[in-house]
C-alpha cells in the first residue's frame, strides 16, 4: 500500500540508526556514553519545580487553561525580552507561549505556508526548520549556515533564482548542530535584505542564554524596526533545564503572532496551568540558575575540547549551545557521518548525532553533545583513544561498522 502524502516527505529518521545500534549495544551490557541527542540531564532547578507543586494543589489549576498562555507567562516573557534584548514587546500582541519551541515553529509554518511557497532555510540545521515547512507544503531551498559573506553570496543567488520569490528566511544562531553564533551587524544586513526582498524572518533563539565567551547572543528584534517582518522563538528547555515539561515562545510581529495564535486555538488548550505558573515564576527570577546551568556546560565543554584534542581529536570549542560540531578525524573522513557514528557505539561506546541527520552538508561532521558530565566525557576521550588505536595510524581505510557488514 503507497504511504501517505505527508509521510512520504518525512524520511525515516537518520538518528534512529545510531539509537538502535545504542540499543542493542546497551542490551548487551555495553556502558555507552550517550552524547547523541540534545537532552538536558541536569534537573529543573527545585524552586521552579516547588512552584509547580503549589500550583497543582489547586484545584482551579485543572481546567482547561490558555491556548497561547497565562497573561502572567505572556507578561514575563515581554519583560525577559526588555530585560536581555532591551526590545519592547506588547504582552497581549506580541508574545505567544507555545508548547516547547519545537511545536510553535511548526505551527508557525502550518499558519503562513501555501503550498509550494519557497523557504530559505540553513543547511545543516534542527531537522523542525526544514520539515516544519516541507509537511505544510512549503519547497525548501538550502542556506550556507556560516554567518559571513559567503552567507549572503548563497542569499542573493536563491532570491534571484527562485520561483515563487521566498517567502520566508529562517535563522538559528547560536546554531544548532554548528554552533555557530550570529553578530548584531549580521541581523542588521539580513533585516535589510529581507525587508528589501519583501521576505518573513523566523529566527530560532533556543539558545539564547547558553553561551560561553562573556558575550550574550543578540535577538534578531534588536535591529530597529525587525519586528515590522520578524518573529523569534525561545524555549524554557535548555535555559532552566526544562526540556520535558514543553514550554517556549514565539514573540514579534503581530500579524505572525496572530497567525500562530490562530492556529493553535484551534489545536491545543496550552500547557497544564501549573507548568504555566512555573514557568512564570522562573523568568521573573533573578537569573542564578541560568548563570549555574551556563557554567556547568562551559566546564564540559572544556573538558571535551581538552580530552578529545589529548585523544588526538581536534575539536573546535563551541562559543555557545550545548554542543560541539566535530570534523570527522581524517582518516574516517571517507565512512560519512552515519558510519562513522555507528563505529563510535561499537568500538568506543560512545554515541554521537551523525552530522547527515542535520542535512547533506552536515555529513563531514558529528554533533556531540554536553549531556554528560565531565568524568563521563573524559571517559568517551579514553575509549575514543582506544579506537583510534586499535584502528592504526591512517588506518581507518579498512575499518568498517558492523552493521553496514550484515
Ligand atoms: C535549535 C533548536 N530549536 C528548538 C529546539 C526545541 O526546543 P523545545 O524543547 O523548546 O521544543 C531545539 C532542541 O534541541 C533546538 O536545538
Amino acid at each position: 500500500m503507497e504511504e501517505f502524502h505527508k509521510v512520504r516527505r518525512l524520511p525515516p529518521y537518520v538518528f534512529e540508526q545510531v539509537n538502535r545500534l545504542k540499543a542493542s549495544a546497551r542490551a548487551g551490557g555495553a556502558d555507552i556514553i550517550d552524547l547523541g541527542m540534545g537532552n538536558p540531564d541536569l534537573p529543573t532547578p527545585a524552586s521552579i519545580v516547588e512552584k509547580l507543586c503549589e500550583a497543582v494543589k489547586d484545584p482551579r489549576t485543572h481546567r482547561y487553561s490558555t491556548s497561547r498562555g497565562i497573561p502572567g507567562l505572556r507578561r514575563a516573557q515581554a519583560a525577559y525580552y526588555e530585560r536581555r534584548f532591551g526590545v519592547k514587546l506588547n504582552s497581549e500582541t506580541q508574545v505567544v507561549a507555545t508548547l516547547g519551541s519545537k511545536e510553535g515553529f511548526a505551527n508557525m509554518a502550518q499558519a503562513i505556508t501555501a503550498p509550494g511557497d519557497v523557504i530559505l532555510c540553513p543547511n545543516p540545521t534542527y531537522p523542525i526548520h526544514a520539515f516544519g515547512f516541507i509537511m505544510s507544503g512549503g519547497v525548501i531551498r538550502s542556506l550556507d549556515v556560516v554567518p559571513d559573506n559567503s552567507f549572503f553570496s548563497a542569499l542573493e543567488r536563491s532570491v534571484r533564482h527562485s520561483i515563487p520569490k521566498p517567502l520566508a528566511l529562517i535563522l538559528n544562531y547560536p546554531s544548532n548542530p554548528t554552533s555557530y553564533v550570529a553578530t548584531l551587524d549580521f541581523y542588521k544586513d539580513v533585516v535589510a535584505f529581507a525587508k528589501k526582498h519583501h521576505i518573513l524572518i523566523l529566527s530560532d533563539l533556543a539558545y539564547s542564554e547558553i553561551y560561553f565567551d562573556g558575550t550574550p547572543p543578540p535577538s534578531v528584534l534588536e535591529v530597529p524596526g525587525a519586528i515590522d517582518i520578524c518573529v523569534e522563538f525561545t524555549s524554557m528547555s535548555k535555559t532552566f533545564s526544562m526540556p520535558g515539561w514543553r514550554m517556549g515562545f514565539a514573540v514579534g510581529n503581530e500579524r505572525l503572532i496572530s497567525a500562530l495564535t490562530r492556529v493553535k486555538s484551534y489545536l491545543d488548550y496550552g500547557a497544564f496551568t501549573p507548568i504555566q505558573v512555573a514557568a512564570t515564576a522562573a523568568l521573573n527570577g533573578d537569573g542564578s540558575e541560568i548563570a549555574e546551568v551556563r557554567s556547568i556546560y562551559k566546564r564540559r565543554r572544556d573538558v571535551l575540547v581538552e580530552s578529545f584534542g589529548k585523544a588526538g581529536w581536534d575539536v573546535p570549542p563551541p562559543a555557545a549551545t550545548m554542543f560541539a560540531w566535530a570534523p570527522i578525524p581524517e582518516q574516517f573522513k571517507h565512512l560519512g557521518s552515519l558510519e562513522f557514528s555507528k563505529l563510535l557505539v561499537e568500538k568506543a561506546d560512545v554515541a554521537v548525532a551523525p552530522g547527515v541527520g542535520f542535512g547533506e552538508h552536515g555529513d563531514e561532521h558529528v554533533r556531540i553533545a554536553l549531556v554528560e558530565n565531565e568524568h563521563r566525557i573524559r571517559q568517551a576521550a579514553r575509549n575514543i583513544k582506544r579506537f583510534f588505536a586499535a584502528a592504526g595510524n591512517g588506518g581507518g581505510d579498512n575499518v568498517v561498522s558492523l552493521s553496514a557488514r550484515r
